[in-house]
């Protein structure tokens, strides 16, 4: 069967596309998200194009408001989207025809799908920039509040996941709060470098009617108009920068999540879970999974994944448009829901979780946790060359572990072997409680520094 040829563009052309053909090139299925961005990018089009007097005000009247119909249309599910007509921009328009009559023709003067699909793209992702901030916003209170609660609540650091020293509670999350916030300034960053307008640079060249792109960049929120057209139909870093922030963000949300997973476990019970945010198994009535942190710390597949395939599609394009550059949209949709989700499910699971504070406490003191602690003391008190000191707690430790128990519980006899000088106020730095007040170094894990930070942290938040 032979399809008649496409209204929009179809004069050359004597027959249909192919049904495979139809199927290959359309990208209606997904690009009908930018049916908001689309609207809007066309209304300031037509306000431009009657302002500098390219088309009448009356016809531009009729586009303005015709396209708010076509709008509201797509909001109520009311509009007959059709694979035919390719694109979210062509539906638009030819809805717009069906409602308007001729004037809707005016509309598509001194632009092109390649200017108005990169101004549509950019206008969605840029919103994805602001939701990805606010959402880091909330995680970054929930993780607060668990700080506030915990400030000096004790629990071992570890290095290569075996204990290293004990730290709190309030350090741990404020390090998630720190990393949060490097996340809210990428995409803050690339917020700031793609907001400049492409609209006007048509096809590819530019035009030869006397628009005014300033205007239609104001009027979008935009900072300025892109300066080389070439340049701004073919460029997608912005895309690109916002799934290089997503990515990293979905990392730090990834190690979280394992940290979650870890801690949540029967061996460590260091956090509960709360009902909200665990399954049970079908089959294992005592189960009480992670699931939703096992997500979290698989999202970053399909994140990190959509990045490396925008770039691959990006790479070894000649300039300026290439239909290639339609697959930029479906991998950013889809990473931009899954680190919304996987935000949202965080936050809820930060703001819902209970940390065990005598398991964390009980954990803390094992490990030999504080062995550093008393080489500082050898070297502090006794004035040994660090060196030495590391060398005669290495031997304490060993003989600890040849008694089958932790240093604390070693005698003054058992220390004085290995030492002479040893004194019983060394007891003083083996208590985890000491250990950590006692690292009040900028940043470090005294309760007096964390709480430091946090005030701190409340502040920028406020
Ligand atoms: N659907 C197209 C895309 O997403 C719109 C631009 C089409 N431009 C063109 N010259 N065929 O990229």
């Amino acid at each position: 069967m032979t399809k008649t040829a496409n209204t929009m563009w179809g004069g050359r052309f004597a027959a249909g596309p192919d049904a495979i053909m139809e199927a290959i090139n359309a990208s209606i299925g997904f690009d009908r998200r930018l049916a908001p961005q689309d609207i809007a990018g066309s209304r300031a089009h037509a306000a431009m194009l009657a302002a500098t007097g390219i088309i009448s005000d009356s016809d531009a009247k009729a586009i303005g408001e015709g396209l708010l119909t076509v709008l509201s249309e797509i909001e109520t599910g009311k509009f007959p989207f059709s694979t035919a007509l390719e694109d979210i921009h062509m539906n638009v328009e030819a809805r717009l025809r069906d409602l308007i009559g001729d004037a809707a023709g005016r509309l598509h003067t001194a632009r092109s799908r390649n200017d108005q699909v990169a101004v549509d793209f950019r206008l969605w992702v840029r919103d994805q920039c602001d939701h990805a901030d606010q959402a880091l916003a909330a995680l970054q209170h929930a993780l607060l509040g668990q700080a506030e609660a915990g400030a000096d609540w004790v629990m071992p650091g570890f290095t290569h996941l075996q204990v290293a020293q004990p730290v709190t509670w309030g350090h741990h999350m404020m390090a998630y709060v720190e990393m949060f916030a490097r996340d809210r300034s990428r995409f803050a960053d690339a917020r700031a470098r793609m907001n400049a307008s492409p609209l006007g640079a048509a096809a590819l060249a530019g035009t030869s009617f006397p628009i005014d792109r300033e205007m239609t960049a104001q009027a979008l929120g935009f900072d300025r108009p892109m300066a080389n057209s070439l340049d701004a139909v073919s460029d997608r870093d912005f895309a690109l920068e916002f799934l290089a922030a997503s990515s990293i963000c979905a990392m730090h949300l990834s190690r979280m999540a394992e940290e979650l997973v870890i801690w949540s476990s029967a061996q460590f019970r260091f956090v509960k879970m709360s009902d909200k945010w665990s399954t049970g198994s079908s089959i294992m009535p005592q189960k009480r999974n992670p699931d939703a942190a096992e997500l979290i710390r698989a999202k970053i597949g399909r994140i990190f994944g959509a990045n490396v395939a925008l770039m691959t599609v990006m790479k070894g394009l000649p300039l300026a448009y290439s239909k290639d550059m339609q697959e930029d949209k479906e991998q950013t949709f889809d990473a931009a829901d899954s680190l919304m989700l996987a935000l949202a499910a965080m936050t809820g699971m930060v703001g819902d979780m209970t940390a065990n504070r005598d398991s964390l406490k009980i954990a803390a003191a094992t490990g030999f946790s504080t062995a550093t602690d008393l080489a500082d003391w050898l070297v502090r008190e006794l004035g040994l060359p660090f060196r030495e000191a590391h060398h005669v707690t290495g031997s304490l430790v060993a003989v600890a572990e040849g008694k089958g128990c932790d240093l604390p519980d070693l005698t003054l006899d058992d220390m004085q072997a290995v030492h002479a000088g040893i004194r019983t106020d060394v007891f003083d730095v083996l208590g985890v409680e000491n250990s950590v007040a006692s690292r009040t170094s900028f940043g470090g894990t005294a309760p007096a520094q964390v709480r430091v930070q946090i005030a701190a942290w409340r502040e920028v938040l406020k």
